[in-house]
């Protein structure tokens, strides 16, 4: 658990294009949706993982919820970016007092800003007789408080301060249960920020947030062919036209460039993460894919040629019981990629 208390809550995914709210009740096993909610935030609303306009915010969580009837007065909300710091570090055998006492003193070589100025939590992961695997994330005070403050004005409670990517691996691990040789890059593509986590198992290997989303597709369109972010919005997700005199064979190429970082992006992540690891247990066999940024047209199906590895889309309902006379099959599978993180945060209410 990260940087608070486990309760009961809700799961309030506020990313920089849209509020995303899941509530869930049961256990593990046998989890029902027991509401649902998205909705949009005006552009520049959040810009570089910072609240600009917190009543905004406030009163978009508000009527998300109000809408949604969420019942929970609390919720768990994540973070993600270059504010937040994870990283997996080696210690000497040592027990979890000793590690209580002298985890500040460790954290410090591997966490770039001042320690009072973050939020710091950590997990063992791992414990024999040489080394203690331990977990550490940190992120800046001042955005877990931005985050807070949003919430509050809404009327509800933060409960837990979680981690995007953590969260996304949360909703995995339930939904797939997967056995312990299995290693799956899980990406989630927003509109600012692509999660990357590569996880064996339930154990988490390398994560990294790369600042490239959907929102960069729209930019181009915007900025090459003079259209309003609706225009280019509309364009980007095909909606027939959208715009009078924009020509197919104007938009392919641009799009194509955007497609062309997102994959050399997740290629260096790949590069980066077999630094880290040499054993051929360890080599990726899929990517799960998820976010907004993942529904573009034939993206999918570009990155699997250009990664030469499997993507599937990540379903974070699989193992979840929804009822279909409550909520819309179709409207559910069309939000579905959104999904992903907040129904990882609404199981750190649950599980
Ligand atoms: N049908 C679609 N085709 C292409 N792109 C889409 C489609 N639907 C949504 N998107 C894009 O998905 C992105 C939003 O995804 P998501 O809701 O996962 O992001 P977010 O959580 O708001 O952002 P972040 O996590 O980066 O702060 C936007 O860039 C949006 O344009
Ligand atoms: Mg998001």
């Amino acid at each position: 658990m990260l940087f608070g208390k486990k309760k009961s809550v809700a799961g309030l995914d506020i990313g920089s294009s849209s509020v995303k709210m899941v509530e869930l009740d049961g256990k593990v096993g046998s989890l029902n949706l027991v509401s649902l909610g998205f909705e949009n935030l005006p552009d520049d609303t959040i810009i570089d993982g910072q609240i600009m306009e917190l009543n905004v915010v406030s009163d978009v969580i508000r009527n998300v919820c109000t809408n949604n009837k969420v019942s929970a007065d609390s919720v768990v909300t994540g973070v993600s970016g270059h504010s937040v710091i994870i990283k997996n570090i080696i210690l000497p055998p040592m027990s979890e007092d000793e590690l209580e006492e002298s985890i500040d003193w460790h954290a410090e070589e591997h966490i770039p800003y001042d320690l009072s100025d973050v939020s710091l939590d950590y997990q063992i992961t791992g414990n024999n007789s040489d080394s203690t695997h331990v977990l550490i994330a940190a992120c800046k005070r001042d955005r877990i408080d931005n985050v807070c403050q949003a919430i509050q004005l809404a009327g509800k409670q933060p409960a837990v301060i979680d981690v995007d990517t953590f969260a996304l691996q949360n909703c995995y691990e339930v939904n797939y249960q997967p056995d312990e040789s299995q290693v799956v890059t899980l990406l989630n593509i927003g509109a600012s920020t692509m999660n990357v986590n590569i996880v064996k198992g339930t154990r988490s290997l390398f994560t990294r947030d790369i600042t490239v989303g959907g929102s960069q597709f729209t930019d181009v369109l915007q900025r090459s062919l003079g259209l309003s972010f609706q225009q280019a919005e509309a364009v980007k997700r095909g909606v027939n036209h959208a715009v009078d005199g924009i020509e197919e064979k104007s938009i392919e190429p641009l799009m194509n460039n955007v497609t062309e970082i997102v994959a050399m992006e997740i290629q260096k992540t790949f590069d980066f993460y077999r630094a880290t690891t040499e054993d051929n247990q360890t080599v990726v066999q899929k990517i799960l894919i998820s976010g907004g940024g993942s529904k573009l047209n034939g993206l999918a199906q570009d990155l699997s040629a250009r990664l030469e590895l499997p993507v599937e889309v990540l379903d974070p309902f699989r193992s979840i019981k929804v009822d279909t006379r409550k909520f819309d099959p179709d409207y559910l599978s069309e939000i579905m990629p959104e999904m992903a993180v907040a129904v990882g945060l609404a199981m750190r209410g649950v599980s």
